[in-house]
């Protein structure tokens, strides 16, 4: 938070109450830099209206989150793979009851009764209907009303304040600077281009290696990633892939799709399926858009880790919610994330109970699932489509499954340096097909997940040729692997050398350093890639052609199952947060380096593949056998 220590004309204003906390300094606590596209102002809130004032409270220890993970999760560390429990976790960031008492007593000071507050039993956050008056009172803030293009209003301020002896408690204060996403038009997006394009039909299956380049079969990744491995520790291991509802998918296309490509044992096998606030298979519309990214991730899921490893479905969210986001999986995996720091944001996130016809109208799945080992998810948002304060909450809990031996995977998005559907950023932060910024992929740039670019076979080579970075273009869409740089997180120390390296030595003169964060200390991204390019997937009793980083996630995710399998089956841990280990000089070996392509996008030809770490395709892909002997070798 951005420190400000002054003394605002207004504080005068506070002396009547004579209490210790409006004569001490405020310092300026949030403060938003534009009004998000589409909003207008309309006029100050009315005085004697109710807020909803909620105070989330800072977690205990979060300053220390970075330094725990990197002691369980850098191989030169002595603590390196001693997970911890779940209980560990929660109790290491709850509130202190200091933080709570801090609050009470400012409120209590500035003329709120205590009978007024309510406090969580998490003891994360601290609610008060407040007047706008008192509001503006205590936080030094000025509420106005605010009105979007469709007619939905929202009540903001530009900024607001909080006494010295406080801030240091409190994490955010809701109602405030916020916006969130705007109306929510565009939940988070598939990567899987197959939705934005024409479909094309695979009018012959082949199996094996000899098609690699025009189509992807399970045996060409095997083949390209030295990947030929039969688990034997499935009863200890386990591996998930997230699916948000609407996506749904058919048991009879994944027994066409395992008829022509696996073994027999694997025809009739549904995935293991966990149902996240009410998430279900929906059967209102199996047309391909509604199934295409769940038959690519279990398709390839599945095949490459079965049938010795059942893979977990988690299906998240109703059919009729078009808000079920990221934040809800997450409630699900950890209770103790429901509610802290505020919880869930209502306009980004769903809200249950959801109580519209066809709605789950239940309270949501507060740590109800056990999370998988390794866990895939092909969805996306835009880091700017969401508050730095969203992605930062949501980013630390990345970190706590990592604490606790969980392996994260997203898929780094499909349009090279821009964002969903191409949009590209403009200085006011607004996002615009023509923008000129480059828009990078969240989760993809939070430094606790391990964010997967896409490669291909070039036309006209084997799998025993490098690949190249993954490119499509059709009349009707493109697809480049997504990568680039954060505008909100530090660079983590993992990558530090890696990117500088590539700095240094590969910085394209093809665009100003302007267009990008290109400051060097900022979080790059992808970490790794595999291939994403001319996956055949079964969909409505047909073959079809799938291209994108949904594709290369969940293969990767298998890979990292496998691996998991090796250690379990050698009395060892999961290998939990990767990249500190990945990112070391031994592993980066182990990892096929991608050296042709780029990513175009906003008006450039993007960055360019490069040896070594480059934004386009990470590290490069993987190669199982070499990865497996390495992490054999750690504790
Ligand atoms: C498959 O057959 C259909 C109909 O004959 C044709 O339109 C399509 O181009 C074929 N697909 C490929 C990949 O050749
Ligand atoms: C799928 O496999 C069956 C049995 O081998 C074969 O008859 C069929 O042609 C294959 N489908 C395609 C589209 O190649
Ligand atoms: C996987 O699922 C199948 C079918 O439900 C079951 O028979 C098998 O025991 C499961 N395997 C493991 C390792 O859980
Ligand atoms: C199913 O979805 C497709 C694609 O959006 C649409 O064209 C079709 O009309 C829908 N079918 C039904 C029955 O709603
Ligand atoms: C989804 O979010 C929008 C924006 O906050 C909200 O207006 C809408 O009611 C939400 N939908 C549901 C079903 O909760
Ligand atoms: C970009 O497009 C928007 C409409 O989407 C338009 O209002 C704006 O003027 C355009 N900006 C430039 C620089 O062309
Ligand atoms: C660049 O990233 C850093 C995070 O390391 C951030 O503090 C800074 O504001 C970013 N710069 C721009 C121009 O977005």
């Amino acid at each position: 938070m951005l420190v400000l220590q002054i003394l605002p004309p207004l504080l005068w204003l506070g002396q009547i109450f004579a209490s210790p906390y409006t004569l001490a300094p405020f310092v300026l606590h949030e403060k938003r830099t534009h009004t998000p596209k589409g909003w207008s102002h309309e006029r100050k809130h009315l005085a004697s209206a109710v807020l909803p004032l909620r105070f989330g409270l800072k977690q205990a220890n979060i300053d220390k989150l970075e330094d725990y993970l990197y002691d369980i999760s850098d191989p030169s560390s002595p603590n390196f793979g001693k997970h911890w429990t779940p209980m560990k976790v929660a109790n290491t960031f709850a509130p202190s009851t200091e933080s709570v008492a801090a609050v009470h007593e400012w409120l209590s000071d500035n003329g709120i009764a205590k009978e007024r507050l309510r406090v969580t039993p998490g003891k994360n956050w601290i609610q008060l209907d407040a007047t706008v008056e008192e509001a503006e009172r205590l936080l030094l803030a000025d509420y106005h009303v605010y009105r979007h293009e469709s007619g939905q209003e929202h009540i903001a301020c530009d900024e607001y304040y909080l006494p010295e002896q406080v801030a240091p408690h409190i994490d955010i204060v809701t109602p405030s600077v916020h916006f969130d996403t705007v109306v929510h038009l565009q939940p988070m997006s598939l990567d899987t281009t197959i939705l934005k394009s024409d479909i094309t039909i695979v009018n012959e299956t082949y199996p094996g290696v000899d098609h690699c380049d025009t189509q992807i079969s399970l045996d060409c990744l095997r083949a390209l990633y030295n990947f030929d491995y039969i688990p034997t520790a499935s009863d200890l291991n386990s591996y998930g892939i997230v699916e948000y509802t609407p996506q749904t998918f058919r048991q009879s296309d994944l027994d066409l799709f395992f008829t022509n490509y696996s073994i027999p044992e694997l025809v009739g096998r549904p995935p293991f399926p966990v149902s996240i606030d009410g998430g279900l298979q929906q059967t209102f519309n199996q047309s391909v858009p509604f199934i295409a990214e769940s038959h690519l991730d279990l398709q390839y899921g599945m095949g490459l880790v079965t049938p010795k490893l059942n893979v977990t479905l988690y299906q998240v969210g109703d059919t009729v919610n078009p808000n079920t986001s990221f934040n809800n999986f997450l409630d699900a995996m950890d209770g103790s994330y429901c509610t802290y720091e505020g919880g869930d944001d209502p306009s980004v996130d769903a809200i249950y109970p959801d109580t519209q016809p066809g709605g789950y109208d239940a309270p949501p799945n507060c740590g109800t699932a056990k999370p998988a080992s390794v866990i895939s998810t092909s969805y996306s948002y835009n880091e700017a489509d969401l508050t730095p304060f969203y992605v930062t909450r949501q980013c630390n809990e990345y970190a706590k499954l990592g604490l606790m031996g969980i392996t994260i995977l997203y898929s780094s998005g499909d349009y090279g340096v821009a964002g969903n559907d191409g949009d590209c950023l403009n200085e006011d932060g607004s996002q615009t097909s023509n923008g000129t910024l480059f828009n990078p992929t969240f989760p993809g740039t939070c430094p606790y997940v391990t964010s997967v670019g896409a490669t291909q076979v070039a036309v006209g080579n084997t799998v025993l040729d490098p690949e190249i970075a993954a490119v499509r273009v059709t009349s009707s869409s493109v697809f480049y692997s997504g990568g680039g740089f954060s505008n909100v997180f530090e660079i983590p120390r993992y990558q530090k050398n890696a990117v500088d390296a590539y700095l240094k030595n590969f910085r394209t003169e093809n665009f100003a350093p302007a267009v990008y964060n290109s400051s060097g200390t900022s979080r790059a991204y992808p970490d790794v890639s595999a291939n994403g390019a001319n996956f055949v997937v079964a969909a409505d009793g047909e073959f079809i052609l799938e291209w994108g980083t949904s594709a290369s996630t969940p293969t990767t995710g298998a890979i990292l199952a496998m691996i998991n399998d090796a250690r379990l089956a050698a009395g060892k841990g999961t290998i939990g947060f990767i990249n500190p280990t990945i990112y070391s000089a031994s592993f980066r070996e182990a990892f096929n380096d991608i050296k042709i392509g780029s990513n175009p996008g906003c008006g450039t030809d993007g960055f360019n593949a490069a040896y070594g770490w480059d934004p386009v395709t990470g590290l490069g892909t993987p190669n199982f056998e070499k990865l497996r002997k390495l992490w054999l070798a750690l504790p």
